[in-house]
């Protein structure tokens, strides 16, 4: 267990965060108890808001693997699901659907600039996924996290009915539990984060880490992708906290940790996310998929090979080091600029955010470069479509695709991997896929790499094209066992049913 003297002034600073995070009134709810048994609260609602230019709005599909995630399984469950919806100052009126409630929280302008694109994403998103960019740390950044996180709270209190399940979602909403807990004793409260859990080395840079692990520790349970994540959580609990904590490793969906506070125990695990794989697997077996997937094979001149890259316009992607290799696989005759060709689908993201104008800049610049020097009129190398594309046409393009290219530097799963693997019912394809993911650890029979290392990528993306039927039946064949045994609803189930063990004696009795 945790050796105390070292961790007398980190646990004297804890008390000292936790005084300073401000959490809400404790009783307030009682008089404002919502209906809702089991409630999703994420940064975003799983549709955004668009306002039109005529004034009227209208609903879409938020980006990101949580939504592509979660959205399934909610409407199953007819809980509720408090977000934003992805508008400045947007109503929060909510939106009953059959099977769910929507319940927006608004977000200001300053809200969205020091909240959202400010301490979420160039602040926590950086230092999560290996420093790839310098994280930016702001004070003003961090009282406005506290005070939206605490907003969140709030509305969450008031969706959920007495003793109902709350299950939090992913890094913008750290705080939400211990605020929610002060809020809402009688609830049982389940975090998730869906990026990596940094290493010790990195979280420490960070100026208000013991709020963030105090404000973690509200949970009755911590779920991360990997072991690893959870163990590093683990040890930075009893390192700032002074809390007792479990010592033996982690498993996936086994083993956890605990961390042992004054009147309760949190459970630590690792519950890797996945697919609604089965769903994935039908569609793609749709005969109109198929004469889809044939006719974007024509429209693209019917070449040898077509390569695939879907992901968020994200340096944490790796799409530059894909089209590096690509390049130099062209300059290297390697690969034949007539007969093979990469499509690259990219979904705009966080477009007010400096890091992300840059990567974008210097995306489209070696797109442009790569087809300048090997393309010819109407035959592009490299098809580069910056905008989200329809759920059924991305499917063909999974379908169409003899290659699909997932070179994250750091990414915490990576469902577009699996989702490859779930649409090619054929046992067609090849998935070329970065070592620096969570899906890694499970799509062992991928061509794995290291995305550090360009000539190892130039290796595998040529072994991959040139792969042989046999070979690449006998990978895609192991690859589909992993993904369809492990989706969506058993990632869920297993979080969940070790939620619903959190003890009823640390449950108020009324
Ligand atoms: P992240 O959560 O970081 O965005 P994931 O790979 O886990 O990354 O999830 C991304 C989700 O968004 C997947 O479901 C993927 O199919 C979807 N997606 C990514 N790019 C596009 C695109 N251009 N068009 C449609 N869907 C996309
Ligand atoms: O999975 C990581 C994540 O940040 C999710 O929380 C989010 O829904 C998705 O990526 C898309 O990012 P954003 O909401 O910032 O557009």
């Amino acid at each position: 267990m945790a050796s105390k003297g070292s961790q007398a002034t980190e646990a004297a600073k804890a008390a000292k965060a936790a005084k300073a995070v401000k959490t809400p009134k404790a009783g307030k709810a009682d008089k404002t108890t919502g209906q809702s048994d089991f409630v999703v609260v994420a940064n975003r609602l799983p549709v955004d808001q668009e306002r039109l230019p005529d004034g009227t709005t209208t609903w879409k599909r938020s980006p990101g693997g949580l939504v592509t995630a979660l959205e399934p399984l909610l409407r199953r469950r007819r809980g509720a699901w408090v977000g934003w919806p992805g508008v400045i100052d947007g109503d929060e009126e909510p939106i009953v659907q059959e099977e769910l409630t929507l319940q927006p929280v608004r977000l200001s302008a300053d809200d969205v600039a020091q909240y959202y694109e400010g301490f979420s994403n160039a602040t926590l998103w950086p230092l999560y996924h290996d420093v790839i960019v310098k994280p930016i740390y702001h004070r003003e950044w961090w009282d406005r996290y506290v005070d939206v996180n605490r907003r969140f709270a709030e509305a969450t209190s008031r969706a959920a009915a007495k003793g109902a399940v709350v299950w939090v979602q992913d890094y913008q909403l750290q705080l939400v539990p211990k605020m929610l807990r002060s809020l809402r004793p009688d609830l049982t409260i389940g975090f998730f984060l869906h990026i990596p859990f940094p290493p010790i080395e990195l979280f420490m840079q960070l100026p208000w880490r013991t709020e963030i692990i105090d404000g973690l520790l509200g949970a009755d349970l911590v779920g991360f992708h990997l072991a690893g994540g959870a163990q590093n959580f683990l040890f930075l609990s009893r390192r700032l906290t002074g809390a007792e904590t479990s010592r033996g490793a982690v498993g996936v969906r086994s083993r956890f940790g605990e961390v042992q506070l004054e009147n309760r125990t949190v459970r630590v695990g690792a519950f890797p996310i996945s697919i609604d794989s089965g769903a994935l697997d039908q569609t793609a077996r749709d005969r109109k998929i198929r004469r889809r997937a044939r006719e974007i094979r024509e429209e693209l001149g019917n070449p040898r090979k077509v390569m695939l890259g879907v992901d968020r316009l994200d340096y944490t992607k790796g799409i530059d080091v894909r089209l590096k290799a690509l390049s130099e696989l062209l300059a290297e005759g390697r690969v034949k600029r007539d007969d093979t060709v990469l499509i690259q689908l990219a979904t705009p993201s966080r477009e007010r955010v400096e890091s992300y104008q840059l990567l974008r800049h210097d995306i489209e610049r070696e797109v442009g470069h790569i087809n300048g020097e090997y393309a010819e009129v109407g035959h592009p190398v490299v098809h580069y479509l910056h905008r989200p594309v329809p759920r059924d046409e991305l499917i063909a393009f999974f379908v169409a695709a003899d290659v699909a290219l997932v070179t994250p530097l750091r990414d915490g799963m990576n469902l577009v991997a699996k989702e490859y693997v779930a649409c090619r019912s054929d046992l067609g394809g090849a998935l070329v896929l970065s070592e620096f993911t969570g899906a890694a650890a499970e799509l062992r029979q991928a061509y794995l790499v290291n995305p550090h290392d360009l000539e190892g990528v130039k290796d595998a993306i040529e072994a991959a094209l040139n792969q042989s039927p046999e070979e690449g039946r006998r990978r895609m064949r192991a690859l589909r066992r992993q993904v369809l045994a492990h989706d969506v609803d058993r990632w869920a189930r297993s979080f969940l049913d070790v939620l619903s063990e959190a003890r009823p004696t640390d449950r108020p009795k009324d």
